[in-house]
């Protein structure tokens, strides 16, 4: 799968949303996703996935879809797990390893390893998120984010020099889709963006509001 960028990511994380907010949310940033030419992709709860997916299909839209997360088991005997196969066909993307996982989910480099291949065994391409420069990245990534913990949801981004940096080590570990997270605004987008280093950004906090998130792509164009 061709990743075009900039590369920009809605993560909703577990906020509520009604199906007319969700519907609302699409065609406001669907009229800014028509003329861009890199690659836009939300990531809304489970329980919202297949109606964004309907969505998308009935507007025809170019948004691609991806869930936050997926089971490390396969499918089966697991209540309550919902695995990368029940996934495969709505989302073409899973974020995998977000820090918010790694901490309250006690998801360990080896569980992370077997959720990314999961995911690539039913050809959804892993978002995959480290906190530093030295974070496990497994075989199968080709889209890392570099979100450091400070920096998520705390309106106090890293520095896009800084940011820079660390996406130039990782690319010197692999042929890899870069993108930065935490704290992203249309204000600060720019910013990471320029000098073509970092490929694209993952956005909590300033996604959830339509508006907001239109005004990102307008500035990543
Ligand atoms: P934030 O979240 O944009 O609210 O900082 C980013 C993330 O957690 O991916």
């Amino acid at each position: 799968m061709s990743n075009l960028t900039p590369f920009l990511v809605a993560n909703f994380k577990a906020n509520k949303k009604t199906g007319d907010e969700i519907s609302n949310w699409i065609d406001t940033v669907n009229e800014k996703v028509e003329d861009f030419r890199g690659t836009v992709i939300i990531a809304p709860p489970y329980t919202n996935l297949a109606q964004t997916d309907w969505k998308l299909k009935s507007i025809n839209s170019k948004i691609k879809l991806s869930s936050q997360d997926l089971s490390k088991f396969e499918q089966g005997a697991y209540t309550g797990e919902v695995t990368a196969s029940l996934l495969s066909d709505l989302c073409a993307y899973s974020i995998i390893g977000h820090s918010e996982r790694r901490q309250n989910f006690n998801e360990t480099d080896e569980v992370l390893e077997t959720k990314v291949q999961m995911a690539t065994s039913a050809k959804i391409q892993p978002i995959f998120c480290i906190q530093a420069v030295d974070t496990l990245i497994p075989k199968g990534v080709n889209v890392v984010a570099y979100e450091p913990i400070f920096a998520i949801g705390t309106g106090n981004p890293d520095t896009p020099q800084n940011a820079k940096e660390i996406a130039k080590k990782v690319k010197e570990k692999g042929e890899y889709t870069i993108l930065y997270g935490g704290s992203v605004t249309a204000e600060n987008v720019k910013s990471f963006l320029e000098e073509n280093v970092i490929d694209g950004v993952l956005v909590g906090g300033a996604s959830q509001n339509p508006q907001s998130f239109a005004t990102i792509i307008e500035a990543a164009k």
